[in-house]
């Protein structure tokens, strides 16, 4: 079989690494940046210490501080003109995935002179993007090193995935410094979507020797380090993490994603879940599921995970595969299943956003003081913080009956062999109600596929 493996973005980790960002802009020959942020990340220490190294390398910075939860096509489309305007020729993303799809957004508009909307699917633009950095706030999303930006589309209340070989950041830096504000129960989620990332990626009928061996190094750092860089201060283990997810997208982004990411898109639908939820939540069904078929990978993955596998069975090694994420899930506050309360629907499941109203305000309020950082939680998440702020706003709609299809889609590309290309997927009756998530961001009541142009593209409504 043949297969690609492209990755162009130089990546730069490690602790003090936020202060080569100077050099870096000097060497991609940018001389006045847009430097995109949001409101929490643009009050942190280390927001004001990149500024610093820019303006000793004497490159003039200008400032975009508003991104919300997710990418946003007004956002980006506004400043793509103002980048036009003011002759600036690069772009530096300091924050989490949806800071990082927001620049990208930026980078690839300004030069391709046309609104964000009409640059979504698959290389639907012809010119290189601006010169992009990256510094990756949260070790999850992986959006530094990949060709692609999710934005959201409110107009049409559409979430888009964009990009293509074009849209690769150019640089990213990985410095645990950016991690140290961001609150434990925050950094569960993009955490436990990262290992999704990586198991999946090792799971692909389309991956390879290359994408195998950095999603199992990926898979063995980040359940190394999780917990101590979720529940301590442990420096070292906060910039395996940032690595370990920055790998993962770059062997999923290579081999593609797996049966966790296809079922979680009706659930996320369905039940207004955020996407690591989703994703989290089927982990230790679909590894179980999937090992079962992979005989050759139930070793190096449980090894991975850190199980004893001297004198256990391959299905008893399968089990503990399962066992242990579930245990990395206990450690980290991370749930083991769904809300029953939440698939009730109507006023339990009302009850249920109330529910996270309170850590939900706690989580808003704590977010807004620089350097602060919540004690560990070991009860459920609450749903994402939402974009403005309020919590509880949204409910989760009671379950329309699932009329199940077979469909082939861009995430499951390559799976188990004989599910290969395809996946059951769900068509929400109901898709064309809208209703606003408690997450903000994740609150589609429908999940559709949409063919374009020959290929499958994630088209999500609400
Ligand atoms: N392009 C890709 O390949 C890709 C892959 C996965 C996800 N995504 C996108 O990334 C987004 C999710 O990104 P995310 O999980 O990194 O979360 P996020 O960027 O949405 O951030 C979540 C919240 O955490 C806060 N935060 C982030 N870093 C912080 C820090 N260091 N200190 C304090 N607060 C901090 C933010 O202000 C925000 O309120 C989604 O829009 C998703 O669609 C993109
Ligand atoms: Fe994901």
């Amino acid at each position: 079989m043949i297969s690609h493996f492209y990755m162009p973005t130089r990546v730069v980790a490690g602790q003090g690494s936020l202060a080569t960002i100077g050099t870096l802009a000097r060497d991609l020959a940018m001389s006045r940046v847009l430097v995109v942020s949001d409101p929490v990340i643009s009050q942190q220490p280390f927001h004001a210490e990149a500024l610093a190294a820019l303006e000793a390398a004497e490159i003039a910075t200008a400032r975009f501080d508003d991104c919300g939860i997710d990418a946003r096509c007004s956002h980006i489309d506004t400043e793509g003109a103002r980048v036009r305007r003011e002759g600036i020729d690069g772009v530096v993303c300091i924050g989490g995935g949806s800071v990082m799809c927001t620049g990208k957004g930026i980078a690839i508009v300004a030069t391709n002179r046309k609104p964000m909307a009409e640059c979504t699917g698959v290389g639907r633009f012809d010119k290189r993007a601006l010169p992009m950095i990256m510094v990756p706030t949260t070790a999850g999303s992986g959006s530094e090193v990949s060709q692609w930006t999710i934005v959201k589309d409110e107009e049409r209340h559409l979430k888009l995935l964009g990009g293509g070989p074009l849209s690769f950041p150019d640089a990213a830096i990985l410095d645990p410094v950016t991690l140290r504000s961001l609150p434990m129960r925050v950094a569960a989620l993009p955490a436990v979507d990262a290992l999704t990332h990586a198991v999946e990626a090792y799971f692909s009928a389309i991956g390879s020797p290359i994408t195998d061996a950095l999603a199992i190094a990926a898979v063995r750092l980040q359940y190394g380090s999780l917990r101590a860089s979720i529940n301590s201060d442990d420096e070292r283990a906060r910039e395996d993490n940032l690595v370990a997810s920055c790998m993962a997208n770059i062997a999923c982004g290579n081999a593609r994603l797996g049966h966790g990411h296809a079922l979680s898109l009706p659930l996320e639908g369905h039940l207004d879940l955020p996407h690591p939820y989703g994703v989290g939540v089927l982990l230790p069904h679909v590894t179980a599921f999937n090992l079962a078929v992979l005989p050759h990978k139930v070793k190096p993955l449980a090894e991975a995970l850190e199980v004893e596998t001297a004198g256990l069975s391959r299905p008893e090694m399968i089990e503990a595969c399962a066992e242990a994420i579930r245990s990395l899930y206990r450690d980290i506050g991370f749930p083991l299943g769904l809300h029953r309360r939440a698939a009730a629907g109507g006023a339990r499941a009302r009850d249920g956003a109330a529910r996270c109203a309170g850590p939900l305000r706690r989580h808003r309020r704590s977010r807004l003081r620089p350097g602060h950082r919540q004690r560990p939680h070991r009860d459920r998440l609450p749903f994402g913080p939402q974009d403005d702020g309020r919590a509880g706003r949204g409910h989760l709609p009671a379950l329309p009956r699932l009329r199940p299809r077979r469909h082939l889609n861009a995430f499951s590309g390559g799976t188990t062999p004989w599910t290969s290309r395809s996946c059951i997927t769900t068509t929400c009756p109901r898709s064309a109600r809208r209703s606003v998530s408690p997450s903000g961001s994740r609150g589609w009541p429908g999940a559709r596929w949409r063919r374009r142009s020959g290929r499958h593209d994630r088209t999500l409504c609400r």
